[in-house]
C-alpha cells in the first residue's frame, strides 16, 4: 500500500554519529544532570527520531497554538502532530449535518508551516459521541452514520491528514464477548463486528493513501486483564487483515503507570512481532504516564516515570515496523492526567507524565524518550 513520504518508513542516506548510549541512560535517570556527549544536548526528540527513519510528536490543542511558549515546545520536538479532542465526532459534527472544522484546520495550518505530519484521531469510537448520534444509533441506526462521516473526513482532509485513527478501543474482553470486543460499544450494538471492517472500507474508499490506524490500550503490561487485551486486538487484526480490510497499522496508546504493573517486555515484544507479522506497522500514539499511587517525591516521581517510559520504547522500537511515537501532550501544564478522574491527584497537584514540566522545561522522562529513540534500531534498513 502507497503510503504518503511522511508516513512510509523513510530511507535515510547515511547512519547518525554513533552517540554514547550510556551518557543518554544515564541523563534518562537523572534528567539533565549527567552531561551529555558533545552534540548530544542539541538534538530534539524530532530530530533523534528522524535519524532512525522515525516521526516523533505530540497530541496538541489549537487555542494552545496562540501560546508562544506552548508552540515553541511544539515546534522544538514534533516532526508529527494530533488534534487530542478537535477531530472527535462530538466536536467535529455536534448537531446531525452540523460541521466544525476550525480547530483541525487551524491545527492542520500548524503543521504545514512547520513542515509537520498530522495524524487524524479518531473517526469512529464510542465515546465523545454528539447525543444526538447516540441515540440515532440506538433508536433508527443507518450505516450511511458511519460510512458518510468517515467518507467524508477521509475526503476533506486527503493529502493532509497522512494517518487516521480509524477505530479506537472496539476490544473490552472483560466485558465477555467471545470475540474479546467491546460489547457496549453503540457502533457494535447498532451494526455487529462487522462495523470495523466496514469503518476501514469507508476509510480506504475516501482516502487512498492515508495510513489506516487501529488504536487501543492497556497492552503493556504483566496481568491477565493486559493479556486479554493484547488477545482480542491480535484477534481483531487477524480478522480484519483475512477478511481483506484496508487495515495498515496498529496504534498503542501507551498509557502507561509509573506504580501499576511492570512491563511485560516478553508480552509486549510478541504482541508487537505478530502484529507486524501479518504485515500491519506499529505506532504508539499516546504514550504519557500516570504517577500517583507511588512516590511522592518528585525527583522520584520523575525518575520512576522515566524509567518505565524508556523500558516501554525500548520494547517498543526494537520493531523495525514501529515507525512513529506521540505523547499525549507536551507539558504536564496541560496533560489529561491531571484532570481526568482515573488518574488525577486527589490533592490536585499536576501528574508529571509528559516530557515537559510546567514550565516547559525537559524532564527525565524527556530524556528517556530521546536515549530510546537515539537507540533504536534505524528503519529502512542499515546503511
Ligand atoms: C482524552 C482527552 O485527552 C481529553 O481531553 C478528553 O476529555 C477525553 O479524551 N484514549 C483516547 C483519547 O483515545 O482520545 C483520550 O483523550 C484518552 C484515552
Amino acid at each position: 500500500m502507497k503510503t504518503p513520504p511522511h508516513f512510509a518508513e523513510a530511507e535515510f542516506g547515511t547512519m547518525p554519529s554513533r552517540r554514547s548510549a550510556l551518557a543518554l541512560a544515564a541523563a534518562a535517570v537523572t534528567g539533565a544532570l549527567v552531561p551529555a556527549a558533545a552534540g548530544e544536548d542539541d538534538l530534539s526528540l524530532s530530530e533523534a527520531a528522524a535519524e532512525k527513519g522515525l516521526l516523533f510528536g505530540a497530541a496538541v490543542n489549537s487555542h494552545l497554538l496562540e501560546v508562544p511558549d506552548y508552540t515553541e515546545a511544539v515546534r522544538r520536538d514534533s516532526n508529527v502532530i494530533v488534534p487530542e479532542y478537535e477531530l472527535k465526532r462530538r466536536d467535529v459534527e455536534p448537531r446531525q449535518g452540523i460541521f466544525r472544522f476550525y480547530g483541525a484546520d487551524r491545527i492542520l495550518q500548524f503543521a504545514i508551516g512547520n513542515k509537520m505530519s498530522m495524524r487524524g484521531h479518531t473517526l469512529v469510537w464510542h465515546e465523545s459521541l454528539p447525543d444526538w448520534l447516540s441515540e440515532r444509533l440506538q433508536s433508527k441506526p443507518e450505516e450511511k452514520l458511519l460510512t458518510d462521516y468517515v467518507g467524508y473526513l477521509c475526503k476533506r482532509y486527503r493529502g493532509s491528514i497522512g494517518s487516521w485513527d480509524v477505530v479506537n478501543e472496539a476490544v473490552a474482553p472483560e466485558q465477555g464477548r467471545p470475540d474479546g470486543l467491546r460489547a457496549t460499544s453503540p457502533w457494535l450494538q447498532a451494526f455487529g463486528p462487522g462495523y470495523l471492517g466496514t469503518s476501514f472500507h469507508a476509510a480506504r474508499d475516501a482516502d487512498p493513501n492515508a495510513l489506516l490506524v487501529y488504536n487501543d490500550y492497556g497492552v503493556y503490561a504483566s496481568s491477565p486483564w493486559h493479556e486479554a487485551r493484547r488477545r482480542a486486538v491480535l484477534n481483531l487484526c487477524e480478522k480484519l487483515v483475512s477478511e481483506g480490510a484496508p487495515i495498515d497499522a496498529v496504534g498503542i496508546q501507551g498509557h502507561l503507570r509509573a506504580y501499576g504493573r511492570k512491563i511485560d517486555e516478553g508480552g509486549l515484544s510478541r504482541f508487537v512481532s505478530n502484529l507486524t507479522g501479518m504485515g500491519l506497522r506499529i505506532l504508539v500514539t499516546e504514550m504519557d504516564v500516570q504517577d500517583t499511587g507511588g512516590a511522592r517525591s518528585v525527583l522520584q516521581r520523575d525518575q520512576d516515570v522515566a524509567a518505565i517510559a524508556g523500558q516501554f520504547l525500548d520494547v517498543v522500537l526494537d520493531n523495525p515496523k514501529a515507525i512513529a511515537v506521540l505523547t499525549w501532550g507536551v507539558s504536564d501544564l496541560h496533560s489529561y492526567l491531571s484532570v481526568a478522574p482515573e488518574t488525577r491527584w486527589p490533592d490536585g497537584q499536576l501528574s508529571r507524565g509528559l516530557p515537559l514540566d510546567r514550565e516547559y522545561r525537559r524532564k527525565p522522562l524527556w530524556y528517556a524518550i530521546r536515549r530510546s529513540l537515539v537507540s533504536a534500531p534505524k528503519r529502512g534498513g542499515q546503511r
